[in-house]
């Protein structure tokens, strides 16, 4: 029904794009599959099809290529293996993959995947962190060298990016997506796509990607890794899938659906959303895999009764390889012998890895990814190392700078480097990391060594912020190299004595890497008892103090915004954190990234979102009045979405339309001036966002609809222009994206929380849509003015 209002709507003009799937490859990989592939169909026995439906893993995440054993090839050689993850090598991948296509019957190939999330051997900023670029461009490009480098080694299919949405800071993973938007995620989701498969998939230096977790994921109830979902319908449509339905568009060649369930439906076993919703009315013709052991959870989750029923709910749900469940391998040909009726969904799920496979060029040949040569040559070289460097500097956030006590002065004094993530380059790595190596990290002592010649340093490593939720201090035998054994009470007197001797303090303190990351959700997302203490003594001293903070999420850190008069947000940073700290802290470059999630004031603040709705009692400063807020703290996040200062100065000025009237299917070019009124070089990310003040549901206070980072030179003004339609504003019903008449605010600003100028327009008649507003991209332009 509602394909059939969408297919009228496309008809009638009112939808400006349809789902394009495969970046060029026009072939309808389910629907219609390619003369090679059925011709294989054709001759596949049933194990042979259940074979190209599982993956398993060759090794673990830390010990690649550990589980390629004699009984592993001998099942390769039958036939029964589609894929394998986990390992990596061109020598290795290619005898492996010599195997199946010379030593099997039919002479399939193998897909090889790994999670190659913000790198392979360069690694990047973590992609919470390549988020707070706000930079398409950046991210596009530090995939494309995560693709060079994995398919060197003979990968063809990564697991990333990562496109879930998530506004509770307690979940893990939120370092691993972009943060709480769905107009940035979508954005972001389309350049990583772009930047893994480039031009061509069949170009040995492309990989495919995937978008994952499909879907709602985020949304984990408590914040709780892998824990039910519990969303509406609206909530869904509008800020959960957006990013997928850009990552579909953008020809992403596989997905993969997350282990939650949305009230009770998991999205292994999902008809509805991925057969019905993914496949059928955003007609994507990729790879749906499974996640890590997902299809056997199907009994924990108390849907399936047995193994075999669980296998016919995944392939009726639409997942067509199973990622290391082995249920498929051991179970399907029961489940299909018993209901033949699963012989069709099983033959189409064999088509979407056949396809992949095919649109890899894997077929024609098999070997190009799997080049010794390449492999040799492609790692962390110097343009990749400058590339790294440049998205680490641009992927930090300067929170707060009171007095503008950054930059630092070049003259010479007395520097104090206190915290031991200052010397943690195994954190700089933060999660998935590939081949990423910590001897490969340039951390931050030397770094600011050399960019700050004239200063002295001292140093003191203060307490660890180790994993464990109560820190062990004493750090004998954590693996970090050069820790002295210290009790707390020496450690603490010891950085007290180092910020006594110094001019200035560096402060450094945040997260272990492995507190946030899968399976690494906490209910106390604030710092340590230990380095809360640790902050409070050096603070005492009276010294300047610039807070560098390491962690992989939103922190709830109040008492230390209130008191630390400088706060860096670095994240982490990859292999070249250090020397992209030292640019900021310096001057080389001014500080351009934004908070691509807000930070709450407190755990039990979370979830929070700058696009919440009004409600009928609006949060209010008056705790005379009763409205929708905590009685113990502010209304206002600690750090807003989109937040972020710089050593430049930011006019905003003439605020135009240009038209107040819209037609639905019409179009709106908001344009505004920016000038930089200070004497530094510096990046302003310009934001766009909307508002529908009255519609028949209510619509969030602000929704993000456009940005800009733009560099400007000291003193110089640019006009920086958008194009919004109508269709961007929609809202979802049951029978579309609807497009409703009436007034829509428009504000413009550098954060979510710092609008500089408003307008408004009116469109002029109600209309529809069939894309998700979220998933439209805005385009945007600037030129110089005097
Ligand atoms: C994660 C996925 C990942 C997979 C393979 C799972 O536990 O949820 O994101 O791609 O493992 O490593």
């Amino acid at each position: 029904m509602l394909l059939k209002r969408l297919r009228l709507a496309l008809a009638t003009g009112l939808i400006g794009l349809a789902v394009s799937i495969g970046g060029g490859v026009t072939a309808q990989a389910v629907d219609a599959p390619s003369p090679r592939v059925r011709a294989l169909l054709e001759r596949m026995t049933l194990d042979e099809k259940i074979g190209q439906l599982n993956q398993i893993p060759g090794g673990r995440q830390r010990a690649l290529n550990s589980r390629l054993d004699a009984a592993a090839l001998e099942r390769v050689r039958r036939g029964e293996i589609g894929s394998f993850l986990h390992v990596a090598g061109a020598a290795q991948i290619r005898e492996l993959q010599r195997i199946a296509v010379e030593e099997s019957r039919l002479g399939i190939p193998l897909l090889f995947g790994m999670d190659v999330v913000h790198g392979y051997r360069t690694l990047f900023p973590v992609p919470l962190a390549l988020a707070a670029s706000w930079d398409p461009g950046l991210m596009e490009q530090t995939a494309r060298v995560a693709a060079v480098e994995a398919t060197a080694a003979g990968l063809n299919w990564t697991f990333s990016p990562m496109v879930d949405i998530a506004r509770d800071p307690r979940w893990g993973r939120v370092v691993e997506g972009p943060g709480e938007d769905p107009y940035l995620g979508s954005i972001l989701a389309t350049a990583q796509v772009r930047g893994y498969q480039g031009t061509s998939l069949a170009d040995p230096g492309s990989i495919l990607a995937t978008a994952k977790h499909f879907v709602g994921y985020g949304a984990a109830e408590g914040g709780r890794d892998y824990d039910s979902a519990d969303i509406s319908d609206r909530t869904l449509h509008e800020v959960y899938l957006p990013p997928f339905y850009a990552a579909a568009s953008a020809g992403a060649g596989s997905m993969m659906t997350a282990f939650n369930d949305i009230g009770g439906v998991p999205l292994t076993a999902h008809p509805a959303l991925v057969r019905g919703l993914l496949r059928e009315q955003w007609g994507y013709q990729g790879l749906i895999v499974s996640d890590w052991n997902a299809i056997p959870e199907l009994l924990n989750h108390g849907v399936a009764a047995t193994p075999q029923e669980a296998g016919a709910l995944a392939l009726r749900g639409g997942v067509d390889m199973d990622m290391a469940g082995n249920l498929y391998s051991a179970h399907l040909k029961g489940a299909v012998e018993a209901d033949p009726t699963l012989l069709p969904l099983l033959d189409q799920a064999v088509i979407a890895v056949l396809t992949a496979k095919e649109r890899l060029g894997l077929f024609a040949a098999p070997y190009a990814r799997a080049d010794p040569a390449r492999e040799a040559a492609a790692m962390l070289t110097p343009e990749h190392r400058a590339l790294a460097r440049e998205a680490a500097r641009r992927s930090i956030v300067l929170l707060k700078n009171e007095g503008d006590l950054l930059p630092l002065a070049t003259t010479a004094r007395r520097i104090a480097i206190i915290g031991a993530l200052a010397e943690d380059a195994n954190s700089s790595l933060g999660s998935w990391r590939a081949q990423g190596k910590v001897e490969d990290v340039r951390p931050l002592i030397p770094a600011l060594r050399e960019a700050l010649p004239q200063a002295t340093f001292t140093y003191a490593q203060g307490y660890r912020p180790e994993a464990a939720p109560t820190i062990a201090v004493t750090a004998a035998g954590e693996g970090a190299q050069g820790v002295r054994e210290v009790s707390d009470a020496e450690a603490l007197a010891e950085a007290v004595a180092t910020a006594n001797a110094a001019d200035l303090v560096l402060l450094v303190v945040g997260e272990h890497f492995d507190r946030s990351g899968e399976a690494r959700s906490y209910t106390d997302i604030g710092l340590s008892a230990a380095q809360d203490a640790l902050a409070a003594a050096v603070l005492d001293t009276g010294k300047p103090v610039v807070v560098i903070l390491m962690n992989g999420r939103p922190l709830a850190i109040p008492e230390l915004a209130r008191r630390a008069p400088a706060i860096l947000e670095t994240w982490f940073l990859g292999v070249e954190s250090g020397p992209a700290i030292a640019d900021i802290l310096t001057g080389r470059a001014s500080p351009g990234g934004r908070l691509p999630t807000g930070f709450p004031r407190a755990s039990g603040a979370a979830p929070l979102t700058y696009a919440h709705l009004p409600t009928g009692r609006p949060a209010s400063e008056d705790l005379a009045r009763d409205t929708a807020r905590y009685r113990d703290q502010p209304i206002t996040p600690l750090f807003a979405f989109g937040h972020g200062l710089s050593y430049g100065r930011f006019d905003y000025s003439d605020l135009r339309l240009s038209q107040t009237e819209v037609a639905p299917d019409g179009r709106v070019e908001i344009s505004v001036t920016v000038r930089n009124t200070s004497s530094v070089a510096a990046d302003e990310v310009v934001q766009l966002y909307v508002r529908d003040p009255v519609a028949a549901i209510a619509r969030p206070v602000q929704e993000l609809r456009g940005f800009r980072r733009v560099a400007f030179a000291p003193g110089e003004a640019k006009r920086i222009r958008f194009i919004l339609t109508p269709a961007q504003v929609a809202l979802w019903s049951e029978d579309g994206w609807r497009i409703t008449s009436g007034e829509i605010q428009v504000m413009v600003g550098a954060s979510s929380a710092d609008i500089r100028a408003r307008t408004a327009f009116t469109v002029t008649s109600d209309g529809v849509s069939a894309i998700p507003a979220a998933a439209i991209p805005t385009s945007s332009s600037e030129e110089p003015v005097s």
